[in-house]
């Protein structure tokens, strides 16, 4: 029994991470539909698109998603008041300090996880009372802590830090990363790249064939102030769109229409990203590799 599932009320530990622009409705839904948990990136939306996103994602699915907040926006007192005014259950904060928010929304019987990509980070969002901290290494995509701390490194340590249940982002693709992360002592996994790829996605086809054609080293990071953000490299995306262009023109057109175009955003794991598919389908192969691994690390475990 997954504990941390059953309390959010999803079937499987699989969850669509916040994306800003890239995590709309349709594929929040979807991933809520398939048994996982959606969040709506609300990042770029004021609290009146966000609103609307929310009565959107409830036309398409019954079951529970959440919403992803970035504390330090300037925008995020709008955006709590608008979860709050709409019941959502479940809010993953990231990007600022854990207490600003964190009390209020519990108080309002909200499900609360924070983004935390160093030991300390998550320990700090556990004192703010956070009920799980979602633990994501520096190769995820979009923001990532300047502290450069990978998936491997850093879930088991803060799963020994920290007493709420973990859930593992940063370069999580299939259910070998799903198994992995269970074996480092997350109780879930949080992805958003694998996801870019899915058909219920609304960025165009066009960057999901891009994602498709990228390899692990496509995925760069780039350093700012206080974050770094994961891209496609830019070199690497003009030179796909002209392969896209000689032999899907249409196609390649579609790059700057659709939510979140000129994003750019994708983490390392686009790698292994082999082709675009239903959001059921990412998630059901998902679960079944898990389960098939299961029994071969056992027999690649030699006995005591
Ligand atoms: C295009 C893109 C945009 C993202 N935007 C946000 C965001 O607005 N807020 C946030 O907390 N995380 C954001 N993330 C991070 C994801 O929620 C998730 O934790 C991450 O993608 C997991 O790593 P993966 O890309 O290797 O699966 C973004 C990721 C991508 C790829």
């Amino acid at each position: 029994m997954n504990e941390f599932c059953e309390t959010i009320g999803i079937r499987y530990p699989i969850i669509l991470g916040g994306m800003a622009r890239v995590g709309t409705a349709p594929l929040a839904a979807a991933v809520s539909n398939a048994g996982g948990l959606g969040l709506l990136g609300s990042s770029a939306w004021g609290p009146e698109e966000l609103a609307r996103q929310i009565r959107q994602a409830r036309q398409l699915t019954d079951k529970v998603f959440g919403v992803n907040i970035p504390v330090r926006a300037q925008h995020a007192p709008g955006l709590i008041a608008v979860v709050m005014e709409q019941k959502i259950s479940v809010v993953a904060t990231s990007a600022g300090d854990p207490g600003i928010w964190t009390r209020q929304l519990k108080n309002d019987g909200i499900f609360v996880m924070h983004v935390a990509s160093t030991v300390e980070r998550a320990v700090k969002a556990e004192q703010a009372g956070v009920d799980a901290v979602i633990a994501e290494g520096s190769e995820s995509g979009g923001m990532t802590g300047p502290e450069e701390i990978s998936t491997l490194v850093l879930v088991p340590q803060v799963t020994d830090a920290v007493k709420v249940p973990v859930v593992a982002a940063g370069g999580i693709g299939d259910g070998r990363g799903l198994a992995a992360a269970l074996a480092l002592g997350a109780c879930a996994v949080q992805m958003g790249t694998a996801f870019i790829a899915a058909e219920e996605c609304e960025i165009s086809r066009a960057f999901k064939e891009i994602l498709v054609m990228a390899k692990e080293t496509d995925a760069v990071l780039i350093r700012e102030d206080k974050m770094s953000r994961r891209v496609l490299n830019e070199a690497f995306v003009e030179e796909a769109v002209k392969m896209l262009a000689k032999h899907h023109p249409d196609i390649a057109k579609t790059l700057e229409a659709a939510p979140g175009s000129g994003t750019r955003g994708a983490g390392q794991i686009a790698g292994l990203v082999r082709k675009v598919r239903p959001t059921a389908a990412i998630i059901d192969d998902m679960m079944r590799e898990a389960h098939a691994i299961l029994p071969k690390i056992k027999s690649n475990l030699p006995e005591l």
